[in-house]
């Protein structure tokens, strides 16, 4: 018996990993945040960056309509947006475009007005758009506005997970209580991860965690989980002004292993939902009809 038992742990240490199983489609998070500036665009081009890095394929979704985004933070020029997609002839391959680090990103442009009055053409080509995020990413990260408007409801609905960035500010807690408190009142999520932005330390992350986690299980029935912190910490706003994301500038800086850990908790965190890109498409035609 005891060899017998010393023979299979030993054949058992012996097998190979099972390899992660195929994913059939992308996962889609919508990250959002209730008060304006706290870090989200950092954010997004930064963990695609790390999950990129990682292997994956990663697609970057522009849904917000504020100046300082995506392609500003990576230094890239957009050849065409969702616009020229829904109303030029520009196919998804010219409209995606390539990014520095293996990205692919679209950028909304004024197309995000639009997806509140599509004809029947235009929604079928939005349509169009599922089999290319089926086929060609394995994560889309919708960079949405701040707050409560149409817009970022529609693009926080729409999407499977929602990762919730907020700062350690008294008033970035109230604004982000104020955009859960929507989700759950309107029964568009249950759940969120958070991530916290801009702390001094880890103490003071948790600390506002906790407070917010508090608050949305005594009032709402939410679950906020925690994803992670990323510490206030220059090479942030560095990398935006010389337009160099930090995790490729300054890869081994402190918040570039926080991305790091929070892109591993990512992939490793949940199973893939084979509808998330499916359950997108459809939901973004219905909620902005
Ligand atoms: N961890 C950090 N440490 C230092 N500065 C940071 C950090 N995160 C973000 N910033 C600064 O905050 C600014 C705003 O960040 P960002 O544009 O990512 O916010 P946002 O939430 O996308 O804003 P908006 O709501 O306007 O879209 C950045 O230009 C950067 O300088
Ligand atoms: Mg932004």
């Amino acid at each position: 018996m005891d060899q017998a038992y010393k023979l299979r742990t030993l054949v058992d240490s012996a097998q190979p990993p099972q390899p992660r199983q195929r994913m059939t489609g992308p996962r889609v998070i919508a990250v959002t945040s209730g008060k304006g500036g706290v870090g989200k665009t950092s954010l997004v081009v930064n963990l695609g960056l790390t999950l990129a890095r990682k292997g994956q394929r990663v697609l970057l979704f522009d849904a917000d309509l504020g100046l300082a985004n995506i392609e500003v933070m990576l230094g890239v020029t957009p050849p065409y947006t969702l616009y020229e997609f829904l109303y030029g002839d520009k196919s998804m391959e010219e409209v995606v475009y390539s990014a520095p680090g293996g990205l692919q990103v679209i950028s909304g442009g004024s197309g995000i007005h639009e997806l509140a009055h599509l004809d029947s053409t235009q929604r079928q080509r939005i349509l169009e758009l599922l089999p290319f995020l089926r086929a060609r990413t394995d994560f889309v990260l919708v960079d949405t506005g701040a707050g409560i408007s149409k817009n970022v409801l529609g693009f926080v609905s729409a999407a499977e997970e929602v990762v919730l960035v907020i700062t350690p500010e008294p008033t970035s807690l109230t604004d982000a209580y104020s955009l859960i408190k929507v989700l759950a009142k309107f029964k568009v999520h249950s759940e969120a991860r958070l991530v916290v932005n801009r702390a001094r330390d880890e103490q003071e992350a948790r600390q506002a965690a906790t407070k917010l986690q508090v608050v949305c299980n005594r009032f709402l029935d939410f679950n906020l989980s925690y994803l992670g912190t990323i510490l206030e910490d220059e090479v942030v706003g560095q990398g935006v002004k010389e337009q160099q994301p930090f995790v490729l500038s300054k890869p081994s800086s402190s918040v570039s292993r926080s991305l790091n850990l929070l892109a591993d908790c990512l992939i490793e965190g949940k199973d893939c939902s084979p509808q998330a890109a499916d359950m997108f498409i459809n939901r973004l035609l219905r909620l902005f009809r």
